[in-house]
């Protein structure tokens, strides 16, 4: 039975091909200045936007897009502050709006920081949780 939801959870991810073409190489380390961001990016942003298939975030913006911009939010370097503020606080869709109990204005801006960062200084692509790999192929690695 839990081998069967496993591949019916998979199926989906077929049509996403295109999306892991055209990742970026992202390898390395994380510029230490970065790496709050990164950290609240993993916590509260990699397991719908993470670079991997049946995620909601990167299956809408695949969907939305069609391949213009990288479908994972950690690959764009077209988002800037206002525009990451304004949906972090307001949502969208399936994304929910956070309050500043849960991201406050200091981790936001270290988001921000992070999402708009060159992409060769963000480094590796943050690491998704144990239960969000378990369901992905390659462990969600892209
Ligand atoms: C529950 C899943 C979920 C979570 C968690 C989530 N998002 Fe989203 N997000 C979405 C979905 C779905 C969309 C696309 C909606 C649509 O189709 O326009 C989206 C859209 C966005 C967009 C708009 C991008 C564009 O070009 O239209 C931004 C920016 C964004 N999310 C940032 C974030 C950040 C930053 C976080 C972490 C703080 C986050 N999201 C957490 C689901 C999520």
């Amino acid at each position: 039975m839990k081998a069967f939801l496993i591949a019916a959870a998979l199926a989906p991810a077929l049509a996403l091909g295109s999306a892991a073409a055209q990742q970026s190489v992202r390898t390395g380390p994380t510029a230490p200045e970065l790496a709050p961001g990164r950290q609240v990016y993993a916590q509260w942003c990699a397991p719908c936007h993470a670079a991997g298939p049946r995620l909601a975030g990167t299956m809408s913006l695949q969907a939305k897009y069609q391949g213009e911009v990288p479908a994972a939010l950690e690959d764009r370097t077209d988002l800037s502050a206002p525009v990451i503020a304004h949906f972090v606080r307001n949502g969208v869709a399936w994304m929910p709006p956070f309050r500043r109990t849960e991201i406050s204005d200091a981790d936001l801006a270290a988001l921000s920081a992070y999402l708009t960062a060159p992409l060769e200084r963000r480094g590796a692509h943050a690491p998704l949780l144990a239960d969000e790999m378990a369901v992905l192929p390659q462990g969600g690695r892209p």
